[in-house]
């Protein structure tokens, strides 16, 4: 444990602490998805599965404690990482390679902090219930539905969702790197499963709102 925590102090480390996250919160996202695309079936299978997840009481809770701890970790260890690699560029680029890194790891910092408002606005929306007149605690189906029959509000998170992929597409990349997977018999995996996952994420929770949008689900 204390072995864990000195690695930390280590840009190494605290990679590590991103990889290592970012793997739980990927996890969580194929979880939500699983769990939001029952709005296919109807909205006793959506409302039937919320109150299930809410009658679980302190699991969910620590469900939920677990994913902002991931989620405050991931960021925090971003931070630091991004600021360790500022102060390393004055003594410039020893090869391409790094140059492809940190063009990637910027993209990362950006795509993350769109990720992050979304997060926010999403939790108003559909956690808190601030932001639309009409829902309902226990109707989540009918949130859902109003929400995505606003074309304004199904556009902020199809173009979220495009983020989100970007991050996740690059997260999947270094994500292998950092945990070691980067020698050529994981070259398939870090070329096509993890963008694949990715992919059929995104693809997943875009369908939502254009379901609703087209009328197919109302
Ligand atoms: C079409 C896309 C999505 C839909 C329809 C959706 C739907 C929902 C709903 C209805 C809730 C509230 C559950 C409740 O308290 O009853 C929720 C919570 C949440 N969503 Fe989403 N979500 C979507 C995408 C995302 C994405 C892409 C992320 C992360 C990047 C995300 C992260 C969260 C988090 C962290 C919570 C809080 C979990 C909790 O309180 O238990 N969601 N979502």
């Amino acid at each position: 444990m204390l072995a864990v925590l000195a690695s930390y102090r280590t840009l190494l480390g605290k990679k590590g602490a991103m990889a290592i996250t970012g793997a739980a919160l990927f996890f969580f996202l194929i979880g939500h998805l699983l769990g939001n695309i029952q709005i296919f079936f109807g909205p006793e299978h959506l409302n039937n599965y919320a109150a299930f997840l809410k009658s679980t009481g302190e699991v969910l809770w620590l469900l939920r404690a677990g994913v902002l701890a991931c989620f405050l970790l991931h960021i925090y260890s971003s931070l630091l990482v991004t600021v360790a690699n500022q102060q390393a560029r004055p003594q410039g680029y020893a090869a391409k390679r790094s140059l492809e890194t940190s063009a990637a790891a910027r993209t990362m910092i950006y795509t993350g902090s769109m990720v992050l408002l979304y997060v926010i606005y999403h939790l108003m929306m559909f956690t808190f219930l601030r932001t639309g007149p009409g829902y309902s605690p226990h109707d989540v189906y009918r949130n859902v539905v109003l929400s995505f029959q606003q074309p304004a509000i199904s556009a902020v998170y199809i173009a979220a969702m495009l983020l989100l992929g970007a991050h996740l597409f690059h997260g999947a990349w270094s994500m292998a790197h950092t945990l070691g997977l980067s020698g050529p018999g994981y070259k398939p995996w870090r070329r096509m499963v993890g963008p694949a996952v990715a992919a059929a994420i995104v693809a997943g929770y875009i369908s939502i709102p254009v379901a609703v949008l087209a009328g197919w689900v109302r």
